[in-house]
């Protein structure tokens, strides 16, 4: 771009600045990057519509069958296979931190929680079922990875009184069983069904009790655009690895302490994003108030209460 062309450019934006009220970005090549990463993201969103829509004309059949099984055989591995590293039970220094973490999310003081019936939805290794244990409550902790569960009964075993593990479905799980908190940190959007699983999750909250869930969000800010930028180019490239190359690739590229994050977010094929005011709208429905996000980050962290109707 030639520096007359740049200067009208930067005069038009001025202008446009100064008449609409909008911000103007830092300058020129912001703006240019920003709108890349957008578009980038656009094109991967629009390709996978694409792909969906491929997949359930193909036979006219549910198309995740097969998404829900390489998801769900995907966290198997994880659990198996990469089960330590950055913010799992093996980092000491997260897990010295996990009660208050856990208060700061659900926007609950440390009191609140003891002798509390807590669910852990999608418990997976149990770093949160240890951290609520260790703050009294009682925890039915749930997962559908035989694996987890095996690992997560080891983390809480000096708690054995406090806390039962069930091997489940979130989607099909049906038992009549209401608790004071229940709460899903990073499952929902992996099921293959989102809206199933928060109203599944949302019955078992008793009246007057609260539901938290953690949910990957859509991006908005430019960091977000990179950040599931990297993601699904991450995704595209691993596509037709097999698991134990996807593991590899993955340690090798960022290092073991890291490469199960990477692997959470990368390889199982389901990973919904969705707005805010669309889990809000949803939760409403499902009889809830006060719903509020209790941390800045793009994947939310939602706190809302059950209306008490009697
Ligand atoms: C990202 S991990 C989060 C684990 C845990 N909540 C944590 O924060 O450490 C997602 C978990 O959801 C579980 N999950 C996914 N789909 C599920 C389903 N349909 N029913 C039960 N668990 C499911 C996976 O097995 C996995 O352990």
């Amino acid at each position: 771009m030639s520096f007359a062309m740049l200067t009208l450019l930067t005069l038009t934006r001025k202008i446009i600045t100064k008449f609409t009220k909008l911000t103007p970005f830092q300058n020129i090549y912001e703006e240019i990057n920003v709108l890349k990463e957008q578009n980038k993201f656009l094109l991967f969103e629009v390709s996978k519509l694409n792909e969906l829509l491929r997949g359930q004309t193909w036979k006219n059949n549910r198309i995740d069958d097969q998404s829900i099984e390489q998801t769900h055989d995907s966290f198997e591995f994880q659990w198996s296979d990469i089960n330590t590293g950055y913010k799992l039970p093996s980092d000491t220094e997260f897990m010295s931190a996990i009660q208050e973490n856990i208060c700061l999310i659900t926007d609950s003081n440390k009191e609140w929680f003891k002798g509390k019936k807590i669910l852990d939805l999608g418990c997976g290794t149990g770093r949160f079922t240890y951290g609520f244990l260790t703050l009294g409550a009682r925890v039915t902790a749930c997962d559908q990875s035989k694996s987890a569960l095996q690992q997560a009964q080891l983390l809480c075993h000096q708690f054995a009184d406090q806390v039962t593990f069930k091997q489940i479905d979130i989607l099909t799980w049906n038992e009549e069983d209401y608790f004071e908190m229940v709460f899903c940190f990073g499952v929902v959007h992996h099921t293959g069904n989102t809206y199933q699983a928060i109203e599944n999750a949302a019955k078992k909250v008793k009246e007057g009790g609260k539901l938290f869930l953690m949910v990957y969000g859509f991006p908005e800010s430019p960091t977000d655009f990179i950040e599931v930028n990297t993601y699904e180019s991450l995704r595209q490239k691993l596509r037709n690895f097999s698991i134990e190359e996807r593991k590899y690739f993955l340690e090798k590229k960022f290092g073991i302490e890291l490469a199960h994050g990477y692997f959470d977010a990368v390889s199982p094929k389901i990973n919904d994003l969705l707005t805010f005011p669309e889990i809000e709208e949803l939760l409403k429905s499902f009889g809830f108030a006060s719903i509020k996000r209790t941390l800045p980050s793009r994947n939310y962290r939602i706190i809302a209460e059950k209306i008490v109707v009697n």
